[in-house]
C-alpha cells in the first residue's frame, strides 16, 4: 500500500476534519502518501483529486464542516459512475479508499470495493449515530451538546410564558439524538422512531404531564417520527391543547454545524488512524469503530443492514426523570 485516497461523502459531521487529518498524520508515519478527495464520490468520479502537502492537516482539528467538502452522489449509484471512479483512481496510482460519512457512504463503499476490488476501509461519521459497529459515530456527541444548548436557551423562554414546545431534533431514521438530548435538558416527553407512539398515546401522555402541574413543556421530537415530525404533530394536537400556547422550533442544521467537542476530537483522531492501520494491514470493506472502548472492525454491510438499537434503559430513565 503505497497510495491512498481519503474522503468525506454524505451529511457533514464535527470532527470529519479530525479524521482527516488523522488519516494525513498516520499515513505519513507509515510512509504512505495521502491523497483527498474533494465532494466525496462525486469527486471520485470526476477525478478531482488535492494533493496533501506535509501542512494539510494544520490547524484543522477544530474545525466543524470539512475541508474536503461533502457531497450525496446519485451517480455513484450507477455502475457507470463507480467504473468512471475507479477509473480516476487507477489513473492517480491509488491503491485504496479510505470513506469517511454514514450508512449511504457505506453502501457505496461496500459495493464498490466487491465490484473493482478496490481495498476501501470506512470511518463511521454522522450525527444521527445510526451504525452498528461502533459505539458512537464522530459527529454525534457535537449534535448533542448543540442541540442541548440550543434547548436550554428554548426552557428559558418556555418557561417565561409558560409554553408548551414541540422541538423537533435530526435522525432521518433513528431517535439516539432525540432520545439524549431529551434526557439532557429534562424534557418532559421524548418522541423516538423506535418507541412507536401514535398521536393518541402522545395526547395522553402530554396530557397527564401538563395536570401535574408542569407550566412549560418541551417535547422533543426525533425528525423521523412517525407522526411527520413537529410541525404535523403540532397540527394534530392543537384542538387538545389550546388552552397552552403551542410553539413549534425545528433546529435543523445547526446540529450538523460547529466545533467538534472533545469527545468527537479524540473519536475521529482514533478512528482515522485506525483507518489507515487497517487498510495498510489488507483489510478492506470493514468499518472501523470503538466498542466498549476498545478499537473493532466490522463489515461495511453489517454496520449498514444491522439496525443499532436504542438504549431502553435511558428510554426508562427519560420516563422516570421527566
Ligand atoms: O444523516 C445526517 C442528517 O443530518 C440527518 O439527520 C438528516 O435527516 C439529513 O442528514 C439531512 O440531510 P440534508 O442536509 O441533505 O438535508
Amino acid at each position: 500500500m503505497k497510495k491512498i485516497a481519503v474522503l468525506t461523502s454524505g451529511g457533514d459531521a464535527p470532527g470529519m476534519n479530525a479524521a482527516v487529518r488523522a488519516v494525513i498524520r498516520t499515513a505519513t508515519s507509515l510512509d504512505v502518501d495521502v491523497v483527498g478527495v474533494s465532494y466525496g464520490y462525486q469527486g471520485l468520479i470526476e477525478g478531482d483529486f488535492v494533493d496533501f502537502t506535509t501542512s494539510s492537516a494544520s490547524n484543522i482539528i477544530q474545525r466543524g464542516g470539512t475541508i474536503l467538502k461533502s457531497a450525496r452522489s446519485e451517480e455513484f449509484r450507477t455502475k457507470e459512475g463507480r467504473e468512471k471512479a475507479y477509473h480516476h483512481m487507477q489513473k492517480k496510482g491509488l491503491d485504496g479508499l479510505i470513506a469517511i460519512g454514514g450508512d449511504g457512504t457505506f453502501t457505496g463503499a461496500s459495493i464498490f470495493a466487491t465490484e473493482f476490488g478496490v481495498p476501501v476501509v470506512g470511518v463511521p461519521a454522522t450525527i444521527d449515530n445510526d451504525l452498528a459497529g461502533t459505539d458512537d459515530t464522530i459527529g454525534y456527541d457535537s449534535a448533542l451538546n448543540t442541540a442541548m444548548q440550543a434547548i436550554d436557551k428554548i426552557r428559558d423562554t418556555a418557561d417565561a410564558h409558560d409554553r408548551l414546545f414541540l422541538v423537533e431534533v435530526m435522525g432521518r431514521d433513528a431517535g439516539f439524538i432525540a432520545l439524549e438530548t431529551g434526557i439532557s435538558i429534562g424534557a418532559e416527553l421524548i418522541l423516538l422512531p423506535e418507541s412507536l407512539l401514535d398521536v393518541d398515546d402522545i395526547r395522553a401522555s402530554l396530557k397527564g404531564i401538563l395536570r401535574e402541574q408542569k407550566r412549560s413543556s418541551l417535547v422533543i421530537v426525533a425528525e423521523g417520527d412517525e407522526t411527520g415530525g413537529a410541525l404535523k404533530l403540532a397540527e394534530k394536537l392543537k384542538d387538545d391543547f389550546n388552552q397552552y400556547e403551542m410553539r413549534v422550533t425545528i433546529l435543523g442544521h445547526i446540529q450538523r454545524g460547529g466545533s467538534p467537542t472533545a469527545r468527537d476530537r479524540v473519536l475521529a483522531s482514533r478512528l482515522g488512524s485506525e483507518a489507515v492501520k487497517a487498510i495498510v494491514d489488507g483489510h478492506t470493506s470493514v468499518m472501523v469503530g470503538i466498542v466498549n472502548k476498545r478499537t473493532q472492525l466490522t463489515p461495511l454491510k453489517s454496520a449498514v443492514a444491522k439496525k443499532k438499537d436504542i438504549n431502553y434503559e435511558l428510554v426508562e430513565l427519560a420516563i422516570i426523570l421527566r
